[in-house]
């Protein structure tokens, strides 16, 4: 098996299909998981860059929309070859139901505003990084990543 054919082997695995009315709002709970994560992060690309610097002066690029919104369209390319990104399983739109392109198995929206069952278990999303970074990126996704990319999906209205 390729590597496409196991991303697209995973995803049938991890899809689900059921098609609802979906929510309008965050809930409570997601914003606070969401947040615990993201400050989570922030301390640990705050504690590396401080490691790094070793005593010297050091800045830290704050968590942003854009940076988070890049690295969910942003197919890497590496070593030549055309590799998926995060959308190629959630769409171009976290809102829309991903569709898986062989089974045509469903995969409930990603953005919280729209699926209340999303981001209310740190333990599930940080599992969920690692499964799909690794798929992606051969690796996990790093705490900056990470807190981009939660910061991209709290934007999502
Ligand atoms: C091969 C298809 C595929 C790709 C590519 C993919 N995902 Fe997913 N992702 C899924 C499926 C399927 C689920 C749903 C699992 C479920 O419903 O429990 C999911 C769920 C998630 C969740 C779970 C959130 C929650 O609390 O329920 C996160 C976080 C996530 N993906 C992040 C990412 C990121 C970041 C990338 C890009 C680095 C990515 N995914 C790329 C298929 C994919």
């Amino acid at each position: 098996m390729n590597r496409i054919t196991l991303l697209l082997a995973l995803c049938t695995t991890l899809s689900t299909i059921p098609l609802s009315a979906y929510a309008q709002s965050i809930s409570p709970s997601q914003t606070d998981t969401m947040k615990q994560l993201i400050a989570g992060y922030e301390v640990k690309v705050k504690t590396e860059a401080a490691k790094a610097a070793k005593g010297k002066p050091y800045t830290v690029e704050p968590f942003t929309v854009d940076n988070g919104r890049q690295i969910f369209l942003k197919s890497r390319n590496w070593e030549g070859e055309e590799q998926p990104a995060c959308a190629t399983c959630h769409t171009d739109d976290p809102k829309n139901e991903g569709k898986h392109a062989v089974s045509k198995k469903a995969i409930k929206p990603l953005a919280p505003v729209v699926n209340p069952e999303r981001f209310t278990n740190a333990e599930k999303v940080e599992k969920n990084f690692s499964i799909h970074c690794r798929e992606l990126y051969s690796r996990d996704c790093t705490a900056a990543e990470k807190g981009h990319f939660l910061t991209y999906l709290l934007s999502v209205k």
